[in-house]
């Protein structure tokens, strides 16, 4: 059996897979709780919606060597933190941030690691906060800590995040020049309306 089969075989064993379909049920539900929390408190949604994904074993593959790590089962459970993925959609660019602090609030979670890429935008011009999270998952008398990866961002940037995978993300489009500075350009103009319509809504709560 070749590596990539070995790795195939187990990281798609049942077992693990349900492993990390639970850790995402838990934290989904736990996002819905936090909406509800934060909708009652804002009188209007936040979250406007999710979506969560088991990474590929293709992608696990790839990203292994990406990384110049072992294509192995051990290296892809302990290396990579976004085997398990969730995605929320805020309507307004300030929501991000609270969902965030509610997550960090979490006393059964442990907030791996953070990046804000909304502060510090990528050079592409992606904007999200990301948050890893550790998500414990009980089965008969063990608890494991399961990564998932949570991408935290506005509709707007969830908008250009979305149009750039289909041109320019790990694509050969990507690279060139022009086109590079052109969706950079796309990104901080939107960056700009999201703005400007987060300051319209603070105008109009104080009418
Ligand atoms: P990946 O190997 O791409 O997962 O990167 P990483 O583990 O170094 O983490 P990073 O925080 O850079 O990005 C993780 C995820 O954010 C990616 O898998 C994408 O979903 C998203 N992302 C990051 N950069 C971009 C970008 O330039 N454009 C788009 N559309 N998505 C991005
Ligand atoms: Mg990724």
């Amino acid at each position: 059996m070749s590596i990539e089969e070995e790795l195939k075989e187990q990281i798609e064993a049942p077992m693990v897979r349900l492993k990390y379909a639970f850790a995402m049920d838990v934290m989904q539900a736990k996002l819905r709780m936090m909406n509800a929390d934060l909708t009652e408190q804002k009188s209007r949604q936040v979250i406007r919606n999710m979506s969560a994904r088991i990474k590929t074993t293709d992608s696990i593959i790839k990203k292994l060597i990406r990384k110049g790590r072992k294509v192995c089962f051990k290296e892809a459970v302990g290396e990579l933190n976004d085997i398990a993925g969730i995605r929320v959609v805020c309507y307004f660019c300030d929501d991000i941030y609270e969902v965030a602090e509610k997550i960090r609030e979490q006393r059964d979670l442990r907030v791996i690691k953070e990046k804000d890429y909304v502060k510090n935008p990528k050079k592409s011009g992606y904007q999200s906060v990301h948050l890893i999270v550790g998500v414990p998952v009980t089965y008969l008398d063990k608890t494991e800590e399961v990564r998932v990866e949570i991408q935290i961002r506005s509709f707007a940037m969830d908008y250009w995040a979305e149009l750039d995978t289909q041109m320019c993300y790990k694509k050969d489009a990507g690279q060139i020049e022009n086109v590079e500075r052109e969706i950079k350009a796309y990104s901080d103009v939107i960056a700009g309306v999201d703005n400007q319509m987060l300051e319209l809504r603070r105008r109009i709560e104080k009418m």
